[in-house]
């Protein structure tokens, strides 16, 4: 593999995410193969922003493979609260750790982060952009409860103008043959500009609606996510918004029997929990997809992938 970072998911050609899915479903059959395999290694998660699954799933993954952790969960317990640069940071950090995982609020971090470091810069999301590992997540779920990643209806509903997994996750499922696209938001929280012009690049389906109604019942895939309350300028709008979308039992009536209903969590409101025992709903096995998928992808960057 001839890349060192994640910074984008495009960073992965399709053979890559390809086979690192096939890693993680190795390592999912066979944890105790890989016990060992990062003995010795450290990975650091610096975390600007707050994170339950992101972090602690890098840690756990860690962990699982023998390596050890280390790092912080918020800027104001780093010397970040001192005024110290991203860049400062992470090349102190890189002589600490062999890997580096980072989440930060403003877009583009992770990249001046690598320019200033030898260790491999994994983006754990930077602001309203990106988050490529939890594409890497919501596509091995899908994988896995379809046994494929082409052909494939899906709709992504809730803020996709902030919501930077929905950005990754379009990206990726580009990449695959004969994909469409429901996009469902407020006109308020629209997707922006340059995600249709890279679907339209692809020549990919895809079509704005303003309920679910007038999509789910087409759909493969519903990829549900929260109004991002932290990258708003004003509460007021946010309670406006906050509530657009709710998925409940009713809406799922002239559903598929076969849909996958995904979340990248944390969820606020917008799927009732009374669907939370449907078979459909798989977003809390999305986030134990999660764990395997970073050591898969652990693995991969410090070139340990072959050795096991
Ligand atoms: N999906 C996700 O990024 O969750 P956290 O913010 O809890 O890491």
């Amino acid at each position: 593999m001839g890349i060192r970072n994640l910074i984008n998911i495009t960073d992965l050609k399709i053979e890559e995410l390809n086979s690192m899915m096939d890693l993680a479903d190795n390592i999912m059959d066979n944890p105790e193969k890989y016990y060992e395999s990062c003995k010795n290694k450290k990975l650091a998660t610096l975390f600007f922003e707050p994170s339950t699954r992101t972090r602690l799933s890098f840690t756990a993954a860690m962990m699982e493979l023998g390596g050890n952790v280390l790092g912080f969960s918020e800027a104001g317990s780093s010397s970040a609260a001192k005024g110290e640069s991203v860049s400062d940071t992470v090349r102190t950090v890189g002589c600490y750790s062999d890997i580096i995982a980072m989440r930060h609020p403003k877009e583009g971090a992770p990249i001046v982060a690598a320019e200033k470091t030898t260790v491999p810069i994994i983006n754990a999301g930077d602001g309203g952009h990106f988050h490529p590992t939890q594409t890497l997540t919501d596509l091995l779920t899908i994988r896995r409860e379809k046994n494929r990643l082409d052909k494939m209806v899906i709709g992504v509903c809730g803020d996709l103008k902030f919501g930077r997994t929905v950005h990754s996750l379009i990206s990726a499922m580009l990449r695959y043959d004969d994909i469409e696209f429901y996009l469902i938001s407020p006109e308020e929280l629209k997707i922006p500009q340059y995600v249709k012009d890279e679907m339209d690049e692809y020549g990919a389906k895809w079509k704005e609606v303003r309920t679910i109604e007038e999509a789910i019942p087409n759909l493969d895939i519903l990829y549900m996510t929260r109004v991002q309350r932290e990258r708003f300028f004003n509460e007021e709008d946010y309670i406006r918004l906050k509530d657009s979308f709710i998925l409940d039992t009713k809406k799922l009536e002239i559903a598929k029997e076969d849909l996958t209903i995904l979340h990248p969590l944390p969820r606020v409101n917008e799927i009732s929990v009374a669907i939370d025992d449907d078979p459909r709903a798989k977003y809390f096995t999305q986030a134990l997809c999660g764990k395997y998928i970073r050591m898969a992808l652990i693995l991969t960057l410090l070139g340990l992938d072959k050795e096991v």
